[in-house]
């Protein structure tokens, strides 16, 4: 059995976000293949996921047991993630920025080595996904060198030992016809419930 983590980090109504309409439809095929599998669902938005201020920094040196403690031991519980996030400004919702600023926590899920930084969370298998909508094409093409939502997750997922990152994505919403996108929404979801069953 495993723990799940289903971060979700746009603001949108869920029938109206893209991204998270297509890791819904994630989700619950992998309910149906995993039946067992405890979900817990995080809505950055709702939780209220501030920035990191002086406070809080300094209280992760001191390894004060506050709130930005427990999302870090949280998230160092778990065995998956499926991280939803949109396309912003080619990278990620500052929301879930500020989420990984609490998440990357010394000696929770990273240290240093006299040979440098290393991740704690190799201790065993784990895997990501992360679930993305973008208004233009950025897996290919001309455009792929300014994608760095999906690259810095992938950083820093691995530099806390996760390394087992997969992407789902549903590509130029702000671009195709309505017919085409419904396409591109279908296929997307088909996509959606093919990984899930592999997650
Ligand atoms: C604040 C903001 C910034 C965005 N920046 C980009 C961008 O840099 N590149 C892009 O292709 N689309 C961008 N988009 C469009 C979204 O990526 C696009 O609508 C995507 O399908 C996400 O939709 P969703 O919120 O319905 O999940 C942006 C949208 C918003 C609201």
């Amino acid at each position: 059995m495993s723990t799940v983590l289903y971060i979700k980090a746009d603001p949108k109504r869920e029938d109206e976000s893209n991204t998270i309409m297509l890791s819904n439809e994630f989700i619950e095929e992998y309910k149906k293949h995993n039946p067992k599998d405890e979900i817990i669902t995080l809505d950055l938005y709702e939780e209220g996921i501030k920035f990191l201020d002086r406070e809080m920094v300094d209280g992760m040196i001191s390894g004060e047991l506050n709130e930005v403690y427990e999302y870090a031991r949280q998230f160092a519980g778990v065995d998956k993630y499926v991280i939803s996030a949109p396309m912003w400004n080619m990278s990620i919702p500052a929301i879930l920025k500020a989420y990984i600023d609490y998440v990357v926590y010394l000696d929770i899920t990273f240290k240093y080595t006299d040979h440098g930084a290393v991740g704690l969370l190799k201790d065993r298998p784990r895997k990501a996904i992360h679930v993305v909508s973008r208004g233009g094409e950025y897996s290919s093409g001309k455009s792929a060198d300014h994608e760095l939502g999906d690259k810095y997750i992938r950083t820093i997922l691995g530099f806390m030992g996760i390394d087992d990152v997969k992407t789902l994505k549903l590509e130029l919403t702000n671009v195709l016809e309505a017919e085409a996108l419904d396409e591109a929404i279908l296929e997307s979801h088909e996509e959606a419930r093919r990984m899930a069953r592999e997650f």
